[in-house]
């Protein structure tokens, strides 16, 4: 059973779809162990406790210094002993011994084809106004390992979703939760729960097994 850690800082639209796929056995062979947030009024630690989830909160504005909340967090995460930590939509940097220590077991959602629109700045509506104002006619979701960089990690899985003439960066991003992270996400901790997916000289490869 792959034992999950979900970090949420927002409303946990990604979040609900994990719990959704987990309760209709679209993902198969994974618990969620906890929901940690760095936000108290985050509506997706609601979502965790309404499904009977342990949901904690840690800041970084609850300590003094960066890193004394880098250890904690750090202390959090390991008494959950997860095997795989799912940032879905979480807004902290990860402290490098975190990345070290769950080397290709933490994963990211990211909404937008990476490399396009990602690293420092790109985030939540940000990626979608880079993208309209840019004026891609095609963008997406990538579903990535976390390694020292912002979104550099092995890709594992990316769905494109067509802009259209009249998007708002609002409406755009919602498209591209619907039609690309809502499954990819769920998808590819499937994928992992079950063995498919594996680094190989910095790049995921992902093993068939008879599945599509
Ligand atoms: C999602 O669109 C996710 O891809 C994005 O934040 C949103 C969170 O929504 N993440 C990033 O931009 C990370 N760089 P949610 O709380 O409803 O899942």
């Amino acid at each position: 059973m792959l034992k999950l850690v979900v970090c949420v800082s927002g409303g946990g639209t990604n979040l609900q779809a994990i719990l959704d796929s987990i309760d209709n056995g679209a993902i198969t062979n994974t618990e969620v162990a906890a929901v940690i947030s760095n936000n108290a009024n985050a509506y997706a630690l609601t979502r965790a406790r309404e499904h009977g989830i342990t949901g904690i909160c840690i800041s970084p504005k609850q300590y003094e210094s960066r890193e004394s909340f880098n250890r904690a967090f750090l202390k959090q995460i390991d008494n959950f002993e997860p095997d795989l930590i799912v940032l879905a939509g979480f807004l902290v940097v990860i402290p490098e011994m975190m990345i070290q220590k769950y080397r290709n077991r933490i994963i990211n959602i990211h909404p937008s084809l990476i490399p396009s629109f990602c690293g420092t700045g790109y985030y939540g509506l940000k990626v979608h106004e880079g993208a309209l104002e840019r004026g891609v006619k095609v963008t997406g979701a990538t579903v990535h390992f976390v390694d020292e960089g912002t979104d550099t990690g092995p890709i594992i899985l990316q769905q494109p979703v067509m802009v259209e003439a009249e998007d708002t960066p609002e409406i755009l991003q919602r498209r591209v939760m619907e039609q690309a992270e809502w499954k990819i996400l769920p998808q590819a901790i499937d994928m992992i729960a079950n063995g498919r997916v594996e680094v190989i000289n910095g790049k995921a490869v992902i093993a068939d097994n008879g599945k599509s």
